[in-house]
């Protein structure tokens, strides 16, 4: 893959809130989101992390109720209505014993790595880190020697998502047609050289 494949993969990784509910995420893709994540750097190499698959309907429907969506949108807008929903939650657990003062860093690495791997298979992806984390628990038999981290929730989208040069507000907004604009900061305004 040559640099403008991967910053196209990476400008279409967006974020994706509607998908085909009637889709089961390939054995291919989530094989490969497994592998991604295990390449992930991790401070003193602890990898102090675990995931939990997430794909029984019934599961899948507890894993949504304690989730929130798009809290920019009006709720008829931003929440995945039935049909829409995701098929796949990845749950992204610490070790509490193995936890550093970076493991959040390397959760974000492995998240990034998962849901990239997930895009090259045409399956998108919405991280939640707004669960209701002691209802998650509780549905899920999480052991207490396991820290929630985030949700990731999956699925093969029915929308687009556009990354657009950022005016005056950095909130994302949907078009006639539902699919996603999502205003980025220019690279002038984040970085200088020197
Ligand atoms: C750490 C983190 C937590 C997030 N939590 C939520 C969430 O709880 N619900 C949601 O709908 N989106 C959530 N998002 C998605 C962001 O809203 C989204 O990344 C942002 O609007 C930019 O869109 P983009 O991912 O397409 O660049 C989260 C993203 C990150 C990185």
């Amino acid at each position: 893959m040559n640099s403008t494949e991967i910053l196209k993969l990476l400008e279409t990784r967006r974020t994706y809130r509607k998908f085909d509910q009637s889709r089961q995420i390939s054995k291919e893709a989530v094989e490969d989101m497994k592998k991604a994540a295990r390449t992930a750097s991790s401070a003193m190499n602890r990898q102090p992390l675990r995931y939990l698959y997430v794909r029984s309907p019934q599961k899948v429907n507890e894993v949504f109720e304690t989730t929130k969506w798009a809290g920019a949108l009006p709720s008829e807008l931003g929440v995945p209505r039935e049909g829409e929903k995701p098929t796949l939650y990845v749950v992204v657990l610490s070790v509490k014993e193995l936890q550093s003062a970076y493991t959040s860093f390397d959760e974000g690495l492995a998240v990034s790595n998962m849901t990239l791997a997930a895009w090259t298979h045409g399956v998108g992806s919405c991280i939640i880190g707004s669960a209701d984390k002691d209802k998650l628990r509780k549905a899920l038999e999480i052991d207490e020697s396991l820290d929630i981290g985030c949700v990731v929730a999956f699925g093969y989208p029915v929308h687009e998502s556009y990354i657009e040069d950022m005016k005056d507000d950095t909130k994302y907004y949907l078009d006639e047609k539902m699919n996603y604009h999502v205003p980025k900061r220019k690279i002038c305004d984040t970085v200088k050289d020197v």
